[in-house]
């Protein structure tokens, strides 16, 4: 069957969570391949709700569950997060790859400092070190997994880089910051309780997809915060999109069979940056109050707008998406009508695709068709059942994109979905 990745096609929080949780269920492997904490996936089974940050979403289904090389970890997150899963579901198989970067204290202090220092100008990030984290990876003088579970090279990795950063936060930010000793105090005796399961991933996938064995890549974030493809500077440290799943796991893409790009009916954002179709009035708080849309990582209120169909065609692109997964159709149920963003007006140009820079989108207008509301009260099985006004949204979105919807998510629990065999 080989690989499945699964990715954001908006800002993220499209619930990307749910679908892989979704198809963990036949899956022998999930594999997170970038980002790190500044993830959130809620996953709900049976009335029980998950939050997890790093963690895989397989692990809530007790499936081989990897962190992959190109993920961020922030090790006393995970050693949390590992204990919550064995707490609530028991035993978890988990590997994680040697070579993904740690975020260090101090990452999670040059965030925060530096996101102070740029005032109006600020990212908005998760706060979480990923930028710092993933600088030092780029400049080489990170630390990596494989080093924080050897005492040894630990102390002297932190010996090497730290005293720099230390400078920095304490004479150009100003701000306080724990000695060398205390970091490795804390931290050498999470790294002894993480050694267990350190685990060569790029060889674990790689040997599984050869035995044609099923394989999930979960993307973490969205298209839109991709940091070379998003929109920059308002974008994320990683690549959100899929053909990061080869590179943030160590293997080829000749066995990778299909890219389900996670579409929300309507559009999110947290964080500053341009956001087109958002709807900054009572309609739009309606929704972040029916949507729950608050972020699982920092709970910060999300910004809601109208779905975005030049960002769902540009994401088909960027990730060669194959199907969409549509999600959170139910939080639309009920409104008179609907809107869809079909194409951007910028000046005399219309623009069917969203433009390279955030720049050149200043001044454009959304070009909206407006559909009929309709009302999701059952759980439907088959996509016939939906009210015929949903079933024309869905469809319009399918002729739109040239995609098919293959999922419909119509609630948070794992039987609200629907899916197209
Ligand atoms: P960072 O990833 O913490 O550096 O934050 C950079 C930008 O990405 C900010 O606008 C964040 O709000 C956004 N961001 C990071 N992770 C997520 C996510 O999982 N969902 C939605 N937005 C995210």
């Amino acid at each position: 069957m080989g690989g499945k990745i699964i990715v954001g096609t908006q800002w993220g929080d499209e619930g990307k969570g749910k679908i892989t949780d979704y198809f963990s269920d036949k899956a022998d492997i999930v594999v997170r391949f970038q980002g790190g904490d500044n993830a959130g996936h809620t996953v709900i089974v049976d009335n029980k709700t998950f939050k997890l940050h790093l963690l895989p979403s397989g692990v809530v289904d007790k499936k081989r569950s990897l962190i992959g090389a190109g993920v961020v970890v922030n090790p006393k997150v995970l050693l949390k997060e590992i204990e919550i899963a064995q707490k609530t579901i028991g035993k978890i198989d988990l590997g994680v790859d040697p070579r993904c970067h740690i975020i260090m204290p101090y990452h999670i202090l040059l965030d925060t400092s530096s996101e102070k220092s740029k005032g109006k100008e600020k990212i908005g990030t998760t706060s979480r070190g990923i930028g710092p984290c993933y600088s030092d990876k780029a400049a080489r003088t990170g630390i990596r997994f494989e080093e924080l579970i050897d005492k040894k090279r630990f102390k002297a990795n932190l010996k090497k880089h730290y005293p720099l950063k230390r400078q920095i936060l304490e004479k150009v930010f100003e701000v306080e910051t724990p000695t060398e000793e205390e970091i490795f105090e804390e931290y050498a005796p999470i790294g002894e309780k993480l050694k267990q399961f350190v685990s060569d991933v790029s060889i674990e996938v790689h040997e599984a997809l050869q035995k044609n064995k099923k394989v999930f890549f979960e993307g973490a974030q969205g298209s839109f915060l991709d940091i070379n493809f998003g929109t920059y500077p308002f974008v994320t440290s990683s690549n959100p999109v899929a053909g990061s799943a080869t590179i943030g796991t160590g293997i080829g893409f000749q066995k990778l069979k299909s890219v389900v790009g996670v579409v929300k009916a309507y559009t999110t954002r947290v964080g500053e940056g341009p956001f087109l179709t958002e709807l900054k009035n009572d309609l739009g708080e309606k929704l972040r109050e029916k949507g729950g849309e608050f972020g699982t990582t920092t709970g910060r209120p999300r910004r809601v707008g109208w779905l975005d169909l030049p960002m769902i065609r540009t994401s088909k692109r960027l990730n060669g998406l194959t199907e969409i997964a549509l999600t959170k159709l139910d939080v639309l149920s009920g409104l008179d009508e609907i809107k869809v963003c079909v194409e951007y007006k910028c000046g005399k140009k219309m623009l069917k695709d969203s433009p390279t820079s955030i720049q050149s989108i200043e001044g454009c207008e959304p070009v909206y068709k407006t559909f009929k509301g309709f009302e999701i009260n059952n759980i439907f099985k088959k996509k016939e059942e939906l009210p015929k006004e949903a079933l024309e949204y869905i469809e319009f979105i399918e002729k739109e994109t040239g995609l098919p919807v293959k999922i419909v998510s119509i609630g948070p629990q794992r039987n609200e979905t629907i899916e197209e065999k």
